[in-house]
C-alpha cells in the first residue's frame, strides 16, 4: 500500500518553494496566459481575475471576453491585451476566437454564467488547450457533463471549486461534502486525474496521485463574491512561473490567503476588505517572501 501524503503548506514551505525571477528575465520568459471569461451581467469578474495575473507576475496576459463586453473591461485594465469573442444573448456563442495553442496555461470560468457557448467552448478547450488548464466558477458548471472526458486529457487540469461546485461536481450533498472533506477530494482527484484545489477555509490542494496540501493562511475576509476569481488569476500566474504545478497551487493559494491576513492587521478588516483589495494585497505579500 502507497503512503500518500497529507501536509499542511506554510511560510516556510513556501519560502523554500517560490519561483524567483533572474535579473536577465524578460517578459517571455513569464508566461503567455489567457483567461477566458465574462458575459453581459458578469463584467468584473474577468477582469478580477486578470488584475492578480498581472499583479502575481504573469508575463504576458490576454482576456477573451464576449465581444460585447469588450470596451467596458477593456477600459479597466490596460496591461493585458484582449480577445473579444462572438457573442450570443450576452455570452460567448461557443466558437473560440483565438488559437490557444499558442498559449502556456489557460484559465477558463470566472464570470462566464451558464448560458449559450460555454459548454461547447471548454469541450473544445478539453481537446485544443495542450496546456494546463484551471477551470473555475460556472466553468465548473459546464464540467458536470463533461467530466468523463478528464480521464483521458493528456494535459493537467486544475479545478478550484467551492463546497457547493464540488457537490454538484461528485454529486454528494454539501453535508457530505463538509464531512469528508479529505476523502472526497482525494478520490475525486485519483479517479479524473486532476489537481483539485477545494476551497473555503483551510483549502486542500489534492494533486492527480492523491498527496494532499493542507492551507495555512487566509481569513473571512476573502468569504465575498470575486475573492474566488483572484485567486484563479494568481494560480494561472504562478502555473506559467513554476515546474512544479503542486507547489505553483499551493502557494497560489497560500498568497492570496496570506494577502487578505495582512490587509486585515493592516488598513482593513475583515468586513470591508473586498476582493480588489485582494489583489492590492499581494504587493506587500510577495515583499516580505522575498
Ligand atoms: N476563510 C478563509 N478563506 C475563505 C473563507 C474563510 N472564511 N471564505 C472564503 N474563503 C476563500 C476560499 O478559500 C476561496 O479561495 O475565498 C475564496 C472564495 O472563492 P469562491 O467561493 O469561488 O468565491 P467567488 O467565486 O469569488 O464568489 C462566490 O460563487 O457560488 C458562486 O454564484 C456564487 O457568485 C458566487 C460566487
Ligand atoms: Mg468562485
Amino acid at each position: 500500500v502507497v503512503k500518500l501524503e497529507r501536509r499542511c503548506w506554510t511560510e516556510k514551505e513556501v519560502r523554500k518553494t517560490m519561483q524567483r525571477r533572474s535579473p536577465s528575465s524578460h517578459k517571455g520568459m513569464h508566461g503567455k496566459g489567457l483567461v477566458i471569461g465574462g458575459s453581459l451581467d458578469m463584467t468584473g469578474a474577468p477582469v478580477m481575475t486578470t488584475k492578480a495575473v498581472l499583479r502575481a507576475g504573469g508575463g504576458l496576459t490576454t482576456l477573451a471576453i464576449p465581444d460585447v463586453i469588450h470596451p467596458i473591461v477593456a477600459s479597466q485594465i490596460v496591461e493585458a491585451m484582449f480577445s473579444p469573442w462572438e457573442t450570443e444573448n450576452g455570452h460567448f456563442n461557443g466558437e473560440l476566437g483565438t488559437d490557444v495553442s499558442r498559449f502556456d496555461a489557460v484559465a477558463f470560468g470566472p464570470g462566464v454564467g451558464r448560458e449559450s457557448g460555454g459548454e461547447k467552448i471548454l469541450s473544445t478547450l478539453l481537446d485544443n488547450a495542450k496546456v494546463p488548464l484551471i477551470v473555475d466558477a460556472d466553468g465548473l458548471f459546464y464540467l458536470t457533463r463533461l467530466k468523463e472526458r478528464l480521464k483521458t486529457r493528456p494535459y493537467p487540469t486544475i479545478l478550484t471549486p467551492h463546497t457547493g461546485e464540488f457537490a454538484r461536481l461528485t454529486g454528494c450533498s454539501i453535508e457530505e461534502i463538509e464531512k469528508n472533506r479529505f476523502q472526497l477530494s482525494r478520490k475525486f482527484a485519483l479517479e479524473y486525474g486532476v489537481y483539485l484545489v477545494l476551497k473555503g477555509p483551510f483549502t486542500i490542494v489534492t494533486t492527480p496521485s492523491g498527496s494532499q496540501y493542507v492551507n495555512t493562511s487566509g481569513n473571512a475576509a476573502l468569504a465575498k463574491g470575486g475573492s474566488g476569481d483572484v485567486l484563479t488569476g494568481i494560480i494561472l500566474a504562478f502555473v506559467m512561473n513554476h515546474e512544479n504545478l503542486q507547489e505553483a497551487i499551493s502557494n497560489a493559494v497560500y498568497v492570496h490567503g496570506k494577502a487578505a491576513d495582512v490587509l486585515v492587521n493592516e488598513n482593513h478588516s475583515m468586513i470591508d476588505c473586498i476582493a480588489t483589495d485582494i489583489i492590492e494585497g499581494l504587493p506587500s505579500v510577495f515583499r516580505t517572501l522575498n
